[in-house]
Formats: structure tokens, sequence, C-alpha cells
């Protein structure tokens, strides 16, 4: 049996052309997170998302349908809306205040009889039309006004994302958060499916599951994986679930998919979470955490807290501790698989610039590793091919 090797460059986890390549080639190219559906929940509420080198934005419309825009003004390019908002009428430009509806069309040019004495064709300065669809509660944004949709994109990984109804489940603000890791977005997905450090880097973290049991697998660029609770967690799951259950019995285990390009989702019992990783350099990237749990009342919640409490309090801990830790905020000594997994990235990364670096065999659990560097070097591939 020969082992597998590795199928990227170096440069693919440190240089800018790399990096210009994927922004240009992947995330322009491709269907993007850009919030949950009740981000934008009435007319004119909007929410602006950069997927690439594109800026897009999707608005309400007073006849209550999404549509996406590239966030471009017809008349010299300034970006017209910011990130979150809601309730406007019409859509300003700061600039020179050019006036758009909510369905893209240039309504009003301030002076326009001075200003345009030859006149001007407001019917054909409308924004330009990117594509928007929502899927399981999320909504996603193409730049490509005729890309086909999401249905076709994720049809076929669907039906192995576990039963969880997305939609129907209630945020969970507390656990919102943004961070940034020194690392390239190929090392943070890298980390997310490799199955091999889940029992090491994750020893005393995430042994609720039973790793050795995993199920996972591709379809087309999507990464599917799921695992059922370890004998110790499944021995009285019910009590030892720390939230109400969020699908129904005898669905069991942790659904960890992870979406083309760097969309991952983590669904158990109890829980459903994202984790949107959006590349912000050759060797920095965002990562941004969304949690929604069952939409259940406080004494509810309270009443599993306190059944799960046994449970938990003799579980996890840190995995260095004592003179092997290096301090307080040693990442290692955290008891935190998240704090664990920032930690491995970066210090991976900082070892790429070194002459002396060589990436070993890879391991059974890490083919998904390998998979997706195929993946990378399959979509550039198509991307740079010219249609026939
Ligand atoms: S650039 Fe938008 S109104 Fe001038
Ligand atoms: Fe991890």
């Amino acid at each position: 049996m020969t082992a597998m090797y590795h199928r990227l460059p170096v440069s693919a986890y440190t240089s800018q052309d790399w990096f210009d390549r994927e922004q240009a080639l992947i995330f322009s190219r491709s269907w993007r997170y850009a919030g949950l559906a009740e981000d934008v929940p009435e007319p004119g509420h909007y929410i602006a998302v950069q997927a690439g080198l594109n800026n897009l934005f999707i608005v309400m419309g007073r006849d209550r349908r999404l549509r996406a825009f590239h966030n471009i003004c017809r008349h010299r390019g300034t970006q017209l809306i910011r990130a979150v908002g809601k309730s406007q009428k019409a859509l300003t430009c700061p600039y020179h205040d050019w006036t758009y509806d909510l369905e893209g069309n240039l309504v009003s040019v301030p002076d326009e009889a001075r200003e345009y004495p030859g006149g001007l064709d407001k019917s054909c300065l409308g924004l330009k039309p990117a594509s928007v669809d929502i899927w399981r509660g999320m909504l996603f944004v193409h730049p490509d006004p005729r890309a086909p949709g999401l249905a076709e994109w994720f049809g076929a990984v669907d039906p192995h994302l576990g039963p969880h109804k997305s939609d129907q489940l209630a945020e969970y603000p507390e656990a919102r958060q943004t961070y940034e890791i020194k690392a390239n977005w190929k090392i943070v997905v890298e980390n997310y499916i490799d199955v091999y450090h889940l029992s090491h880097l994750h020893a005393n973290t995430l042994h609720m599951y039973d790793h050795a049991k995993a199920e996972y697998g591709w379809k087309g660029p999507h990464y599917h994986f799921w695992e059922p609770p370890s004998a110790a967690y499944a021995k009285d799951l019910e009590k030892n679930l720390p939230t109400p259950r969020v699908i129904p019995q005898p669905h069991t285990g942790t659904w960890v998919p992870m979406l083309f390009p760097g969309i991952g989702i983590g669904a158990s019992e109890d829980s459903w979470n994202l984790f949107i990783i959006t590349p912000l350099g050759p060797k920095l990237t965002r990562v941004e955490n969304r949690t929604k749990l069952a939409s259940a009342s406080e004494w509810e919640f309270s009443k599993q807290a306190w059944s799960s409490q046994g449970f938990w309090k003799n579980f996890g801990g840190p995995k260095y501790s004592g003179s092997d830790a290096s301090g307080e905020d040693d990442p290692m000594a955290s008891g935190d698989f998240t704090a664990e997994d920032i930690y491995a990235c970066e210090q991976q990364q900082k070892s790429l610039q070194s002459p002396y670096f060589e990436v070993g065999p890879a391991a059974a659990g890490e083919s998904p590793v390998i998979r997706h560097q195929q993946a990378v070097l399959d979509f550039l591939a198509a991307q740079e091919t010219p249609a026939p």
C-alpha cells in the first residue's frame, strides 16, 4: 500500500499569486454564503457580502421577493450600501445621490436636466443583477445572474447532511462571533476535514463522539461527514445532551460537512452551527460562527442543562497542563477545541515559510485533505479552460 501524497505546492498556501487566482476563479465564480434568511426579513432590508472580487447585496423588494445586485453605482461605481441595513424605500449612492428603487431601477438623478442637457436614459442604468437563492435557511449569492440554482449545486450532497431544519431553529446570539486565523483558508478547511486529528489534537475536547466510527465522503467538491456518539455519551444520550434536541429520535450523531468553498456546518442532536471561511490574504482567514438551537422555552433549556450536568462535569479538559502548558492563556491548555484548531492551523502555517519544510505522507484519516486539494485544482482547471 502506498502512502498518499499532497497535491498542492507550498506556494498554494503562501503566495499572493495563488490567492489572486483563487479569488478570481473560485470565490468569484461560486455560490457564497451571505447570511440567514431571517437577516433579510422585510421589504427594504438588505445585506451586503464580498464574493471574491465582487461586492454583492441582497435586498427584499416591495413584492417581498429577494433580489441580488452588484453593489456598484452605475454612475462612477461607488458602493451603494454598507453591511446590513433596513427599512429604506430606495437606495441612494452617497457620492452624487443617484437613487435606485428596491428592484434595482435608477429612479432619480439630481439636477438631471442641468447636468445631462443631452438627456439621460435612466432605463439602461439599473443596477446589475446577480443571483440569490435560499437553501436550508441560508442565503447565498452568486455574481452571475444566470448561475444554476442551489438545488443543483448542493443537490447531490444534501441527503448526507442530516435531518436538521435550520429554518425552524432559533439563533443563539451569544455564540455569534468572527475571528481571524493567521493561516491560509485551505489550511483552515483541511483542519476541519482532517479525521486523523480528532482523536489527537482534540483528545480531551471532542470525545463525546466516536471518531473510529466516522463515515465520510464526497459529492463533487462537497465533503460530508457523520459520526455516532461515543458509548459513554450514548449510554444516557437524552439526559446527556446539553440543550434540548433539534432533530427527532432516533437520529443521533454529528454531521460536519464542508461545502465548497469554505462553508462548514456542524450539526448534532441538539445544535446547528455555521463555520464560514473567508480568505482575507494568502496567510490570513476570517471565520464567522453562528449557532442555532431548539426553539424551546427557558424552562426546557434549564431542565436539559440540569439533567446533563453529571455527564459534562467529568468531561473534557486541557490537552496540556502543568509543566507542559506554557502559561494561563496557552490554547493547548484551554480545553476549547476551537482554540486547539486555531493553534494547530497557525503553527502549521508558520512552518511553510521554512526552506526545510517538507510535507510527510498522508494518513488514511487525512484522505479528505488530499481530496480537497484536488477539488481546488479541479475547480481552477475548469474555470481556466475556455468554454467550447
Ligand atoms: S458614483 Fe454613485 S452617484 Fe456618482
Ligand atoms: Fe479540529
